[in-house]
This record gives C-alpha cells, structure tokens and sequence, in this order.
C-alpha cells in the first residue's frame, strides 16, 4: 500500500521519523489531510477525510452529531475543522471509554482550542446520553457514525437520529464496508429516501460514505 493512503498517525514510528523528513516538499492540502493534527491521534484514512471534511465543507451543516471520538484527531477534527471554516455550527460527538473521552478534551484544549467552540464532548454511550439532547435540540443536520464493530448498535444509532433527520439531511458512515455495517448498510441500499452522494472503498478506504436524505 502506498505511503499516501492511510494517515500519519497509522504509520510506524520508523515511517513517522521518515515522513517528518520529507513533508515539507508535500502539497500543503495533502500534507493537512494525511497529517490531521501531528500532536493529537486521530483514525480515518486519507480518502475518508477528503470525503468528511468536503461534505462538511459543502453542505454547512449547523448541528452534527457523531459517534466515536477516540483521541479526537480523526472525524472529530475535520468535520471542526470544516465547521470552523464554514463561520459556524456544532458537532456533538460522544466516546464511551472515559480515558480517550478525557484525552480528547485535554487535545483540544492544549492543541485546538480554535476548534473549541465547534465541539461539544460528551462521555457514555450514544443510546443513552444522546436521546435527551436530541428531543432538547430537535433536528440535526448531519450524522456520523464511527462507534463500536456492532452492527446491532450501529443500526440502533441510527434509528435514534432517524426521526430527527430531515430533508437534506446528511448520513456519513466509516467502516462500511465491514461487518459494523452489516444491518445498516442493506436498509439504506433499499432505502428509496436515500441516496449516495459519495463513497471510498479498498484499497483507499475500509468503506466511508456520504447519504442524504432525499
Ligand atoms: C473507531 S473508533 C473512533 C475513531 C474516530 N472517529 C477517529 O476518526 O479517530 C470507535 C470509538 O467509539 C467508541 N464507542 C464504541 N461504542 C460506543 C458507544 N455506544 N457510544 C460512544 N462511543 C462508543 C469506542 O470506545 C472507540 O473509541
């Protein structure tokens, strides 16, 4: 596999120390999706983050949702990043295990504070932090789906934000092409009131993609 297609932060240390050496001769956009932020680990590959970042870029979503925040170099960083960049909009993301739940916070707050607020973090489990907050807040914009390889959760997750998502509305999904996505992928397939705005698949990608809601 290429140099190119995953991330800074899934290379070995040996090919981190080599890479430092030479990213200064790398196109500056292609260097900041590859890289994400060097001081805070992040997941996503190269071509799941020019899709995240540039739906986010494209639809300015107001109100996100994901599930998944891990450290907070990955999803949560460039759809922040892109809200920053559209002049407004919040992302709720939520991590289960409080160590990465409190790393994260701590990465922003050293690393990112521009993108602080951009980001609202919450600790515990989707299902159960985030119906109060849906019914409090109504409607969302966009959803991203990166929690645990469950495929029941990850369908259950989404038939929480289902019945707050409107016309328009923005499902974006990583893991899609594994057994995460086993019950979740089918539905939408058949789904008449989704469409397929973008995806990414091997060997660039273990699946990401972008729906609407028609
Ligand atoms: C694949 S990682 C997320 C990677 C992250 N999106 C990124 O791009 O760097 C999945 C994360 O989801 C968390 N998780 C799993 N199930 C969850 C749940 N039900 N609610 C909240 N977080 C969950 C895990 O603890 C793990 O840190």
């Amino acid at each position: 596999m290429s140099l190119l297609v995953q991330s800074y932060h899934a290379l070995s240390e040996a090919r981190q120390r080599r890479w430092r050496l030479v990213r200064r001769w790398v196109p500056r956009q292609v260097r900041w999706l590859y890289e994400g932020c060097l001081e805070v680990p992040g997941q996503l590959w190269y071509a799941d983050r020019k899709l995240l970042y540039g739906a986010i870029r494209e639809h300015k979503p107001k109100t996100v949702f994901e599930v998944g925040t891990w450290y907070g170099g990955g999803s949560t960083y460039f759809i922040s990043q892109a809200l920053h960049e559209n002049g407004g909009g919040v992302l709720h993301t939520i991590e289960e295990n409080a160590e990465a739940h409190a790393r994260a916070k701590e990465n922003y707050a050293r690393h990112l504070p521009h993108l602080l607020p951009h980001v609202v973090f919450h600790q515990g489990k989707s299902t159960e932090v985030y119906p109060a907050l849906l019914r409090e807040l109504g409607a969302v914009d966009a959803v991203f789906l990166d929690g645990g390889q469950d495929a029941q959760q990850t369908l259950t997750e989404f038939e929480m934000f289902a019945p707050h998502m409107g016309p328009q509305t923005l499902l974006l999904a990583h893991d899609w092409d594994n057994e995460k996505m086993a019950l979740l992928r089918p539905k939408l397939e058949a789904s008449k009131e989704w469409k397929l705005l973008a995806c990414a698949t091997a060997p660039e990608s273990v699946g990401f993609v972008v729906w609407q809601k028609k």
